[in-house]
């Protein structure tokens, strides 16, 4: 059996650090309301010279390096973003250029917040059979491109960075299973009203902005990651103590801990690191995963579980011995 094994985990965030303080004087908002609804402190924001691409750039090479890979090693690239640089070229061709590989399929997947669930997916497949040896799965976001600063109810949630995964094909257990869903009746509950076939009136106009039900989202979110976690674990046939380390899409830190709560899940044993960067949609898992790794809770041979939900919507899980 071919199993795909993470080689090398990287992530980047951008210098600058925008705390809530910071965002009191911009907005009608307190740092006490953002703490209690959201867990959140802090959020990091590209520069003007930063893109989608040159945050997932720096993770991709922090992960190589970690992985110890060169470029003539990497046969895939996808990419989970919602922000890319441009219409097209995708951000994976531009990571690809950069990084100096030449002739590997590289792609983007578009699934909000479930990008990079969606692309550990596409890896593995890969993977398992035979069609790649060593994949980048990056999930990379400039999602302050996309933030109204002028809406409290939305401005407050998010954040950029980026987060990359070497995997590579093993012997011995990686990926586990992995679960990746949609449902696109829930279009206008969290969505970005403008963009390329719309026509660029909206972008013209300034208003190409993320808007968002939020405690409509909240509730559909919270129900989500458990039906996903029991149905990765039901497939395995396992059980919730299997996990060692759930770590979920970091949005909101009410969520998580709901979510905690429904699985059975100690929080001890789950890696929330919303309150350092926000909700970095595709890029909150690598993220999170990144620094639980540095940090020395995540040690290789524990049993991990990711779970992502976002707009779509789109959900899925990924359950993986590290
Ligand atoms: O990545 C997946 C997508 N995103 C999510 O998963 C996010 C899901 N939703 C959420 O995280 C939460 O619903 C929010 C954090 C967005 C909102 O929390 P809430 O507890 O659902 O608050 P609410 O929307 O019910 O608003 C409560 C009040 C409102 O005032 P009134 O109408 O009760 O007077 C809002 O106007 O809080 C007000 N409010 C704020 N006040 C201060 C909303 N935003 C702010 C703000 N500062 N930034």
């Amino acid at each position: 059996m071919i199993y795909a094994r993470v080689a090398g985990i990287g992530s980047y965030l951008p210098e600058k650090v925008v705390t809530n303080k910071d965002l009191e004087k911009m907005m009608d908002t307190s740092d006490e309301w953002i703490r209690e609804r959201t867990g959140i402190k802090r959020r990091h924001v590209a520069a003007d010279d930063e893109t989608t691409s040159s945050l997932g750039l720096e993770a991709a090479r922090r992960a190589m390096d970690a992985a110890g890979v060169e470029p003539d090693d990497i046969d895939l690239i996808v990419v989970g973003t919602a922000t890319p640089d441009k219409v097209f070229p995708s951000v994976a061709c531009m990571i690809q250029r950069r990084l100096g590989v030449r002739g590997a399929p590289a792609f983007d997947v578009h699934a909000a917040c479930s990008g990079f669930v969606y692309g550990l997916d596409l890896a593995n497949r890969y993977i398992q059979t035979g069609g790649a040896k060593t994949a980048l799965v990056i999930g990379a976001e400039t999602l302050s491109r996309i933030t109204n600063w002028e809406d409290r109810g939305t401005a407050v949630l998010f954040g950029d960075g980026a987060g990359c995964v070497v995997l590579q094909a093993s012997d011995e257990p990686g990926i586990l299973a992995t679960h990746i869903h949609a449902d696109g009746e829930y279009e206008e509950l969290l969505h970005v009203p403008a963009g390329v076939s719309l026509g660029y009136e909206e972008t013209r106009a300034g208003r190409a902005f993320i808007e968002m039900n939020g405690n409509a989202v909240f509730k559909r979110a919270v129900a989500t990651f458990d039906n996903i976690a029991r149905e990765t674990i039901r497939d395995l046939d396992g059980e919730i103590g299997d996990i060692d380390w759930f770590v979920p899409h970091q949005a909101n830190m009410r969520i998580i801990k709901a979510a905690a709560k429904r699985l059975g899940m100690p929080m001890e044993r789950v890696i929330a690191t919303v309150d350092e960067h926000a909700n970095t949609s595709g890029a909150s898992i690598p993220l999170a995963l990144d620094q639980a790794v540095r940090d020395g809770r995540i040690k290789r041979g524990d049993t991990l579980m990711f779970a992502a939900f976002g707009a779509g919507f789109t959900w899925g899980s990924t359950m993986l011995k590290y």
